[in-house]
């Protein structure tokens, strides 16, 4: 290991501090254009109270709900004004009868906003955000987000549901499948991509629509990985480690943020002043508009902070939320609430505000039909170039888990047996939360084999994902006499992950496992291709199996992406956004973990560790084969302050294999002293680059001042003079050190 110490340094940084931005994206953080408030504040004067809270409300149509209905006939309410928005309604057609009654039938003409969970593609379907983060590659996930935006404004939305930029550390937790992994840096820079994905070049655009960063906050840590659970940690913890995402996303130009259903530090965020005002609109300056999630203001009776409805909607209001998404409480109560003067006009006039001006931004009063054209969504829906985007992204999330005695990539002269309840399947492919998409459009691992060889390979099922029958075994396990190579397609169903779907348990469901282990038993090599949401935790294949490609949940092009990498026409390159556990109780796993004051030691019993399992996951943060090999020489810490950098780390990567492939070359940094304890190692740095065989690159990476920041004893941010660790390597797990003093 090598020790370099730059004494300029200090006193350069400490003065750059003071002047380097902060937060590099600041500059495209939303505000309002020049013009709007003037129209705002002429459209507001016209209002009535009912009209202003109508504005403020939000339903779904009967397309769709993840909870219950408080109030019938949305169509009444938006014809009367008390509707001022809606979700759950898509389609040219649908969008346009429903905003004609807006435009046409109301008193003042204002237009709906149309949001949707447009989470992984509208009608082509991206893989879920969680396999995409796999892929490390911002411009494919920028591009998938772009995609998705042009086909739902085509079907008429005007306002996504995404990025849910929540971190997720705890695989029970269904909803890790929505999100980008257990990282802040990657997830934030993930979130960043995402937002200007779906917000276009700019929101009066046709094909922009409004991002809305979900959900504020720190929804992805409930205690047992149960989802809408209590969350509860130190504010330091949690602006370490859960706000950065939402924080990026907010910089990245957002224009609206989702509450979360979880308390904070003893309050629900639908009425967390500290969440709403204080940090997201006072620290952060965000200036667009708050949603809640599903009914999240009615469930603070539940929470147990309010005696009912009414109290809720005023605890709400004056916490901060603009909007109630499908509560019905603004409608209902505000105006008594007002007229008991516990919540004031101008706060309800500042919420109208901050939803009119989106809509102007969106250019709804010039076209309130301008994204209700028949042609164009024919046109755009599933379009061609849509799908190969959908394919490339698609081969990008999939990591290679094991491949031993070079089972893979397969070569067309091998007869492949295809085996597993997801082999031949559609209706699972598509993942949770897949917007408008069908499965009948997917490509199944089937059909992508086929499209490579029809002649060599059959399917057998095996077994279903959760009935307990084996009696399908048997002509799997005999297909060895006959077949070369056993691909087995097992995993979770779609509904296993997202919401209200955490898992105590992660195993595959059924006797898929046992199927899996029984085909290793027959010497033929098994390839396994997972198909899930979340990490699992899987020793025993891990150990047998011959080769594991986690796939995740792909979306449209699934079968196609998947047979790419099975035949080595694309050479995998994801790696895992999320730790994988070997068992449930070492759950929740992380990488970027802190020390403690005994830290593992094999040697000794009193240090922090299991008795029963290792301390260590089944596979790392960062994760992932490759068909080739890469080699990482010592890395070198350049010494040079730049108005933008605060240090440049230089590592010499050769592909040292026979095929040309892409490694994700991972910078990660330790403050070996600290006035607070710190993380062991945290990502402050990635880059995917492309070798051919033999070809060596010097790459560089220059993590910023903000990147070596955190909250200090005083709970300041910024950095503090002494050592630090830098590490670099292609997983969290094996890295090369050099240490450096700021
Ligand atoms: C509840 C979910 O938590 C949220 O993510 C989603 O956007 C809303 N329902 C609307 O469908």
């Amino acid at each position: 290991m090598q020790i370099m110490t730059h004494p300029r340094l200090i006193p350069t940084l400490f003065f750059l501090f003071g002047i380097l931005c902060l937060n590099p994206l600041a500059a495209q953080i939303y505000r309002p254009s020049k013009g709007i408030e003037l129209r705002v504040n002429a459209l507001l004067a016209k209002m009535t109270l009912d009209e202003k809270i109508g504005q403020l409300t939000l339903y779904t149509t009967d397309w769709g709900s993840t909870g219950p209905t408080i109030r019938e006939g949305y169509k009444n309410d938006i014809r009367s004004g008390a509707c001022g928005n809606l979700f759950n309604s898509h389609t040219t057609l649908f969008v346009r009868e429903l905003q004609k009654v807006a435009v046409e039938e109301t008193r003042l003409k204002i237009p709906l906003l149309f949001g949707f969970d447009v989470i992984h593609g509208y009608k082509t379907i991206f893989p879920i955000p969680l396999g995409e983060a796999a892929s490390w590659d911002l411009e494919a996930i920028e591009k998938s987000a772009r995609v998705s935006a042009v086909e739902a404004t085509a079907a008429g939305l005007n306002w996504t549901f995404a990025p849910m930029v929540d971190i997720g550390r705890d695989p029970r937790w269904g909803r890790v499948m929505e999100g980008a992994g257990e990282d802040p840096y990657l997830g934030s820079r993930i979130a960043e991509a995402r937002v200007r994905g779906f917000q276009g070049k700019k929101l009066g655009d046709p094909d922009a629509m409004l991002a809305c960063v979900k959900h504020f906050a720190g929804y992805g840590a409930p205690i047992g990985g149960r989802d809408y659970n209590t969350v509860d940690m130190s504010e330091r913890y949690f602006r370490d480690f859960y706000l950065p995402t939402y924080e990026a996303a907010v910089r990245a130009g957002a224009a609206t943020v989702m509450t979360s259903f979880n308390d904070y530090d003893g309050v629900p965020a639908s009425g967390n002043k500290f969440l709403l005002d204080n940090i997201l609109r006072k620290e952060w300056g965000f200036e667009g508009f708050v949603v809640t999630d599903y009914t999240s203001i009615n469930e603070m009776v539940n929470h147990g902070v309010v005696a009912n409805d009414k109290e809720a909607g005023e605890l709400a209001l004056n916490a901060g939320v603009d909007m109630d998404m499908q509560g019905a409480v603004y409608q209902r109560f505000l105006s008594q609430s007002l007229k008991e003067g516990k919540v004031s006009q101008a706060q309800i006039d500042e919420g109208v505000r901050r939803i009119l001006r989106l809509k102007f931004e969106l250019g709804l009063f010039e076209d309130p039909y301008k994204y209700c054209d028949a042609e164009r969504e024919k046109k755009s829906l599933l379009a061609p170039e849509h799908r190969a985007a959908a394919r490339e992204v698609a081969r990008k999330s999939i990591v290679l888990l094991k491949n031993e005695r070079q089972a893979l990539p397969l070569s067309k002269s091998q007869k492949i047996v295809l085996i597993g309840p997801l082999g031949d399947n559609k209706s699972e492919l598509n993942g949770n939360w897949n917007g408008a998409g069908n499965a009948d459009d997917c490509v199944s691992l089937r059909e992508g084999l086929a499209n490579v060889d029809r002649t060599n390979f059959m399917y057998i099922p095996g077994c279903d994902f959760e009935n307990p029958d084996k009696s399908g075994f048997a002509d799997a396990i005999r297909a060895a006499e006959k077949y070369d190579v056993f691909v087995v397609a097992v995993g979770e169903k779609a509904m296993m992950s997202g919401e209200a779907a955490a898992r105590a348990l992660l195993g595959l469901p059924g006797v898929q496992e046992e199927l899996v282990l029984e085909l290793c038993k027959t010497g033929k090599p098994v390839v396994v291709v997972l198909m899930n949401g979340r990490p699992l935790a899987i020793p025993e294949i891990a150990e047998k199996a011959t080769a594991i490609l986690e796939t995740w949940w792909l979306g449209t092009e699934t079968g196609n992406a998947i047979a790419d990498v099975l035949y080595g026409v694309y050479n995998p390159s994801g790696k895992l956004p999320m730790s994988f556990p070997r068992s449930v109780g070492q759950v929740p796993i992380f990488y970027n973990e802190k020390s403690t004051g005994r830290p593992f030691d094999p040697n000794s019993k009193w240090t922090s560790k299991y008795i029963d399992e290792a301390n260590s996951p089944q596979w790392p943060f960062g994760f992932g084969l490759s068909y080739t090999t890469f080699e990482y020489r010592e890395p070198k810490v350049i010494a040079a302050v730049t108005a933008k950098t605060a240090l440049t780390v230089s590592v010499t990567l050769t592909n040292t294999g026979k095929l040309p492939g892409e490694e994700v070359a991972q910078l990660y940094v330790r403050d070996l002293v600290g006035s607070v304890t710190r993380p062991v190692k945290e990502l402050k740095g990635f880059q995917k680059i492309m070798l051919q065989p033999g070809e060596t690159r010097e790459v560089k990476f220059t993590p910023t001042e903000h990147d070596l920041s955190f909250y200090r004893r005083d709970m300041t941010f910024g950095t503090e003079p002494g050592e630090y660790e830098i590490m670099v390597g292609g997983n969290s797990q094996e890295l090369k050190k050099v240490k450096v003093k700021l």
